[in-house]
């Protein structure tokens, strides 16, 4: 056995570092970075810390200035030829917002090995450290993970004002560059007063979280000069509510418990 995971193998982990705090990354992740032969990331998007569990004769690559092809050619050798274990972090969860789907569609092409490691994404650090929930019954019951269109354009149909017709909890990824677009479309539903989060840098030690009125989002957003990472969280269920789930109401029974009525 090359290391001391039964699991880890000649392979590419595409892994999923949490939103900044170290402290969040999952077990499993933490255990690859442990092994791993290879570790590539973005230092825009993952903080050094992270890397501290790695060995000391772990390759680590940073990837801010290389292409996807690039990163493709790089770990694909690392692997085919050197026969090493390689993880590629990506910040919050893989599944968004990350452009996973090139380098799995690229890694299966070669023949390469490779497994996706979940993370904690932003609008879920969001909502611990607002110590909110974003299903509150009777108020919402959705939640909507989007962006703004920008260099990567958003499909029609999925456009933010009709998005906003839910008034659902809505949490903006990418828009911190056209937030005065996303106010004015948000305002098409959601009432002025409707509570925002703006949340820079979670669980980095420059974080900032601002709670603003809908109608100063923009403003509050150019104030404290957000332009990256900033994640907006828009939603009835950070107001004040006393709105309570039915699961462990004394009225409710389910498998595990009757309710006080049938008692
Ligand atoms: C390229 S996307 C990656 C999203 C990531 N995969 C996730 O699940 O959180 C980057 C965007 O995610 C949000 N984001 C990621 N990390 C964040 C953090 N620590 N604090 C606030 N927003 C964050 C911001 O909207 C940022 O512009």
């Amino acid at each position: 056995m090359r290391n001391n995971l039964d699991y880890i193998k000649s392979a590419v982990y595409i892994v999923g570092a949490g939103p900044g705090d170290p402290d969040l990354l999952t077990v499993k992740a933490q255990k690859l970075l442990a092994v791993a032969d290879v570790v590539l990331f973005a230092d825009s998007l993952v903080p050094e810390q992270i890397l501290q569990v790695c060995r000391q004769d772990a390759e680590i690559i940073q990837t801010a200035d290389k292409t996807l092809e690039e990163i493709l050619a790089l770990m694909i050798e690392r692997v085919r030829q050197e026969h090493k274990s390689v993880v590629r972090l990506h910040s919050g969860d893989p599944s968004l917002y990350s452009a996973i789907g090139e380098q799995i569609h690229l890694l299966s092409e070669a023949n390469i090995p490779f497994e996706v490691i979940p993370g904690i994404s932003a609008f879920q650090a969001a909502a611990a450290k607002l110590k909110i929930e974003l299903t509150v019954p009777g108020l919402v019951q959705t939640i909507i993970l989007t962006r703004i269109s920008g260099r990567t354009e958003v499909p029609a149909n999925e456009e933010l004002a009709d998005l906003a017709a839910h008034q659902a909890s809505l949490c903006l990824y990418l828009s911190a560059r056209h937030v005065e677009n996303a106010q004015a479309k948000l305002l098409e539903h959601y009432s002025a007063e409707t509570p925002v989060a703006i949340c820079f840098r979670l669980g980095w030690p420059d974080e900032k979280i601002r709670v603003v009125p809908l109608n100063q989002m923009a403003d509050c957003t150019h104030e404290e000069k957000l332009i990256r990472t900033t994640l907006y969280v828009i939603s009835p269920a950070l107001l004040p509510t006393t709105g309570r789930s039915r699961l462990y109401h004394p009225e409710h029974n389910h498998l595990f418990r009757s309710s006080v009525s049938s008692q």
